[in-house]
């Protein structure tokens, strides 16, 4: 029988990014709603790793399984690195993204080039069914756009812009943003750990 890995999340988005850089591990990967996991987890840490780490725990104490948890956000340097871990929450997690992008617009007021410069983060932790646990962290460099521009990706990416490119992060096809993402990045340092356990259990 194939080996479980389950990440907790019950975001579609992010399980397409997940199953296109680790789908081609043997291993059954769920997301912890698949798995029919139900757990009430307060993200009240303080760094993205401490989040990550108690996504993670708390769904490893419920299954036993593998499981990976990602915790990631914008920082914006001029905005002393806000909104950070409190990106979903930002103004509320029920306000569009049209009106949270359009208010970092806005305090950017004036503010030109690489004064404007943001990043995405993302750590991913993973826990094994033995309890030891491994993290690992992505992050994507950029300017915050002057007006939003882009269809694809989610939350931010319509005002996060790749001056390099002269693109947002929402201009670009998911496999190009898979390619340079936080979480892409993430998930793909985080691959050798798995690949060894699942080796270790032939
Ligand atoms: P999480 O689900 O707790 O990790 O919250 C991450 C939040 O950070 C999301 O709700 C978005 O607001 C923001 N975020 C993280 N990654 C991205 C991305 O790739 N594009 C746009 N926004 C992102």
């Amino acid at each position: 029988m194939k080996q479980k890995l389950i990440f907790a999340t019950g975001n579609a988005g992010k399980m397409k990014e997940i199953r296109a850089i680790l789908g081609d591990l043997d291993v059954e990967i769920l997301s912890s709603r698949e798995a029919g996991v139900q757990a009430d987890i307060v993200e009240d840490g303080k760094t993205f790793l401490e989040n990550a780490r108690i996504k993670a725990r708390a769904i490893h104490e419920i299954t036993g399984a593998l499981v990976l948890a990602d915790d990631s956000g914008l920082e914006v340097d001029y905005l002393d690195k806000a909104p950070g871990v409190y990106s979903a929450r930002f103004m509320g997690e029920d306000t569009s993204y049209e009106i949270k992008n359009q208010a970092i617009i806005d305090k950017l007021e004036g503010v030109e080039g690489s004064d404007r410069s943001a990043r995405f983060r993302c750590v991913i932790d993973a826990v094994f069914p033995d309890g030891t646990e491994t993290a690992e962290e992505g992050t994507i460099e950029g300017w915050i756009a002057k007006e939003p521009s882009g269809n694809g990706g989610f939350g931010y990416d319509p005002i996060f812009y790749l001056p390099e490119r002269d693109l947002t992060t929402a201009d670009l096809s998911a496999e190009e943003k898979n390619a340079i993402s936080h979480r892409g990045i993430a998930l793909r340092k985080i691959r050798p750990a798995i690949e060894a356990w699942l080796e270790a259990q032939k």
